[in-house]
């Protein structure tokens, strides 16, 4: 879909669907998905780890068919909260492929995981082992694994680098409080220690950090078995691999960073005379941001010096990622051809706030006007899902796109939704 609506303008297609069109018929801003990229990169990394388990992260974009597509593409899923393990019940999403994660889980996300019955809930702090173990029905045992912290510096931002000392996730090896969370679940019968889990980050372009985690996680492995007579069946490498945004951006395959994986996990293993671990990973970004394209339309276009604003029906409402990592972006007018020359240009949103920036520094038409459709390509992750209610301008609707067809997904936020909520006086 990248190079589709890489090309200089005119009328872009999506799985033969006119991107002009969708944004006609649906209005803009909207988020346009492509079904078939989105199956075929998850099936990606199935092949890659064929061993594996791989546990879409549902937070990089999820809604009752994204459950469907992962459901019958074999993957689990990676939720943070009784919200998302509710939307995995409703399509009937096995629950045994279902992981729970969160730094800070309220009472009604465990509930909820209890109740449901979901594969694994990940532990990231020490007040939640005993608090975890009390709501198992007596007789019963829930799998859980332990976030062990690698102390690596990995991802595109230090917002997104988890895998990190000093910040809010897991449990530090170095520090030892890995090895004391791991002693007190083996101390709670309610509990079954399946394995580890480290998450390092995201956006992490290269597989050299997954490679150096396998080394720390294997021999912390080692040290447990040592100490305390157990060997884990199970380990999970989080997600974090990356996606290109623009040409030229490092993304390895699934492939790639399978290979380093499983290369790293058995020779680790071989050293330390430890058997192969199940392994489990968890990859959101890489599935769902390269199948994605945003469409807006042109509000105004504004010359200020040597500065060209190209402001748009939408912005940190439906994208807050410039916002917050800095995250770069390309963006090509479809739907309208010209000879005019392309001239650097800043497309910014619709917001109050002057960060409110979706691009710096693209190239656009000369004769960008409004009324212009102008699309954003590797727009499927991390935005539609972090879209919030900022000044009323409603969240965007998401459709399908697959064999010439669409469909809706998500449909608008309208005024209605807003106003229904809205129960003061
Ligand atoms: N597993 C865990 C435990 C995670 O916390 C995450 C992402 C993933 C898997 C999936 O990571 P991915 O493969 O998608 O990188 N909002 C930020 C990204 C935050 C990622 C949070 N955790 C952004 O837009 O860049």
């Amino acid at each position: 879909p990248d190079s589709a609506v890489n090309a200089p303008g005119g009328d872009v297609s999506l799985a033969g669907v006119s991107l002009a069109e969708l944004a006609e018929r649906h209005g803009t801003p909207v988020y346009v998905l492509d079904e078939t990229e989105v199956r075929s990169r998850a099936r990606a990394w199935r092949r890659a780890l064929p061993d594996a388990e791989v546990v879409y992260a549902a937070k990089a974009f999820v809604c009752r068919a994204v459950v469907d597509w992962m459901a019958e593409e074999g993957l689990g899923l990676d939720v943070c909260s009784a919200g998302e393990l509710e939307l995995a019940a409703t399509r009937g999403f096995p629950p045994e492929r279902v992981v729970l994660h969160g730094n800070a889980k309220s009472p009604r996300d465990l509930r909820t995981a209890l109740r449901i019955g979901v594969g694994r809930i990940v532990i990231d702090s020490d007040c939640e082992i005993a608090r975890i173990a009390s709501q198992v029905p007596k007789g019963a045992t829930q799998k859980v694994l332990v976030r062990v912290l690698p102390g690596i510096e990995a991802g595109a931002h230090r917002k997104i680098r988890t895998g990190a000392e000093g910040q809010k996730f897991g449990l530090s090896i170095a520090g030892g409080d890995a090895e004391d969370a791991v002693v007190r679940v083996l101390g709670q019968p309610g509990l079954q220690l399946a394995g580890l889990h480290c998450h390092l980050g995201s956006q992490i372009t290269s597989t050299e950090p997954y490679g150096e985690a396998v080394r720390r996680v294997v021999a912390f492995l080692a040290r447990i078995r040592d100490r305390h007579g157990v060997t884990l069946p199970e380990l999970d490498l989080g997600g974090g691999f990356a996606a290109a945004y623009l040409p030229g951006d490092a993304a390895p395959s699934p492939e790639a960073y399978g290979r380093r994986i499983t290369e790293e996990l058995s020779a680790a293993c071989a050293d330390f005379a430890y058997p192969l671990p199940r392994l489990t990973v968890e990859p959101g970004r890489s599935i769902m941001a390269p199948a994605g394209v945003a469409l807006y339309r042109v509000l105004s276009v504004k010359r200020t010096g040597t500065q060209v604003f190209v402001a748009v029906d939408g912005g940190m409402s439906d994208n807050p990622r410039p916002a917050l990592y800095g995250a770069r972006y390309t963006v090509r007018m479809v739907g309208r051809t010209t000879a005019a020359p392309m001239r650097a240009t800043t497309v910014v949103g619709r917001h109050c706030e002057a960060g409110d920036i979706l691009a710096e520094d693209v190239e656009l038409p000369e004769d960008v006007r409004p009324g212009d459709v102008l699309a954003v390509p590797a727009s499927g992750a991390y935005q539609v899902s972090m879209a919030s209610g900022y000044n009323m301008t409603g969240r965007p609707p998401v459709v399908a796109v697959s064999g010439g067809r669409s469909r809706l997904l998500l449909r608008r936020e309208t005024f209605e939704d807003q106003r229904a909520r809205d129960v003061g006086v």
